[in-house]
């Protein structure tokens, strides 16, 4: 631990403890900080505050590091498996065989829906966006899961956290079909955690569907790659609607309109449709041009990241994957060139290196899930579905920290000054 840090404010000097992690910055207890000199600290956006003490991911931005509890995520995504990842995300090692048999049976208990539940998916327009089902109906989940809600007892917490994880590629696969106006798929618990939200999606009640091996494992990868993400907006939403003691069902679902915004999980199917837009290789450089002009708010979708300002080790994987299933799957996609250009002039601008703007996670993922036969509106439907169980691991190490408080920032007002009441009449 190093030196405590001094500071001093109207004329008085207070001193804040330093606190080290297992490896990455030093951070500063200011928990006091209040207390001891009347001022708050201003950071709009945490770029400089750690919200909590977490063992779950660690990310070192400048390296391009992602580790959930220690493992490093391409040795996640090229060797283990989604559910595999759960466990350790939930438990923090990874599983034995039997550890991890057990895990998949328990999950694979859980997959179907109360049946009434199917009757909300009726409420929607057929062109409602998935993203918009998916935050009312997992919302509802606690109108109709009340054995698991009481948060206080770690039995209906460990449910809730099954049922969560469990449920939600049926809620999915349920928000697909009810777009395209197929009937709902009901799950088949001998399949993969995978292969059973793959056949729930692309299955219909009339045929058989043979999972193809090649979509499986790319599916499994590209979850894998989003399963958990540290403090990231929808995390710390997750945590921040947990901490006033709300229910895990509602959390998630406040987790997932968080993650439905185009600078977060909808940034996937940003990226997918803006490279649709340039189209062929030739217009990248008007779309560069456009993304470097203060005065045009357009963004180039997929590059550049809050943390990660060396790569983003999730885009790499699936760089690489993109290619391989393309090619398994011997679909000539353009835009997957556009893809592989973009990324190259990109790189090679000053613009860019000077801003340290990198592919992200989301700049690669639409060209697979593409591939797949994914529409772009089911996403970030996919990513939800893959972040639930980083969202449930962090909700959960959340309720067990004692250091836990509800979370009310504070805030710099900048309004008007007390003031009196003037009557409509005389203003
Ligand atoms: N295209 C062009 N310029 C960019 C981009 C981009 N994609 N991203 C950042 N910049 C510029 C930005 O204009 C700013 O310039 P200046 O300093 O001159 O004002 C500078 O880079 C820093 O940007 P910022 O918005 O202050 O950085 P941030 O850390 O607040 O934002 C971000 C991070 C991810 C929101 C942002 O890079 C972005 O909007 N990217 C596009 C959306 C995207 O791909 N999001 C997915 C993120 S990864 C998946 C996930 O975690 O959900």
């Amino acid at each position: 631990m190093s030196d405590n840090v001094k500071v001093e404010f109207g004329g008085k000097t207070s001193e804040y403890p330093v606190l080290s992690g297992t490896v990455g910055p030093d951070v500063i207890d200011i928990r006091k900080l209040y207390g001891a000199t009347g001022a708050f600290t201003y950071d709009p956006g945490f770029t400089s505050t750690a919200s909590c003490q977490s063992a779950i991911t660690y990310i070192d931005g400048d390296a391009g590091v992602l580790l959930h509890r220690g493992y490093p995520i391409d040795q996640l995504a090229e060797q283990s498996s989604f559910m595999e990842v759960s466990y350790l995300l939930l438990n923090g090692e990874l599983p034995s065989k039997d550890e991890l048999d057990k895990f998949s049976y328990t999950i694979s208990r859980h997959t179907m829906l109360h049946e009434q539940l199917a009757t909300f998916y009726r409420g929607f327009r057929r062109d409602a966006h998935p993203m918009a089902i998916m935050c009312g109906v997992v919302g509802a989940l606690s109108a109709f899961y009340h054995d698991s809600t009481d948060i206080t007892d770690p039995k209906q917490r460990l449910i809730a956290s099954h049922r969560l994880i469990a449920k939600i590629p049926t809620i999915a696969a349920m928000a697909f079909k009810y777009s395209v106006g197929q009937p709902f798929v009901y799950p088949k618990n001998e399949l993969s955690y995978t292969a059973n939200f793959l056949r729930m999606t692309f299955g219909v009640p009339a045929e058989n569907y043979e999972v193809d091996p090649v979509i499986e494992s790319a599916m499994d990868k590209i979850f894998i790659l989003h399963a958990d993400h540290e403090q990231n907006a929808s995390t710390s939403t997750v945590r921040l609607a947990g901490s006033s003691g709300a229910n895990p069902f509602a959390c998630i679902a406040a987790g997932i309109a968080c993650l439905w915004g185009p600078a977060h999980g909808g940034a996937n199917e940003a990226a997918l449709n803006m490279l649709r837009e340039i189209g062929t290789p030739d217009r990248i450089p008007e779309y560069i041009a456009r993304a470097k002009n203060k005065d045009d708010p357009f963004r180039l979708m997929g590059f550049g990241h809050r943390v990660y300002k060396n790569f983003d080790p999730r885009a790499k994987v699936l760089g690489k994957a993109a290619t391989e299933v393309l090619d398994k799957l011997g679909i000539n996609d353009p835009v997957l060139d556009t893809a592989r250009e973009l990324e190259q002039i990109a790189l090679k601008d000053q613009y860019f290196i000077d801003k340290k703007l990198y592919p992200n996670v989301d700049f690669y993922s639409g060209v697979i899930l593409s591939a797949i036969g994914f529409p772009t509106t089911m996403f970030t439907v996919l990513f939800a579905l893959a972040r639930t169980v980083g969202w449930v691991a962090q909700w959960n190490e959340m309720i067990s920290d004692p250091e836990q408080k509800i979370g009310r920032p504070r805030q710099l007002y900048m309004g008007a000054g007390p003031r009196d009441y003037v009557p409509v009449d005389k203003r």
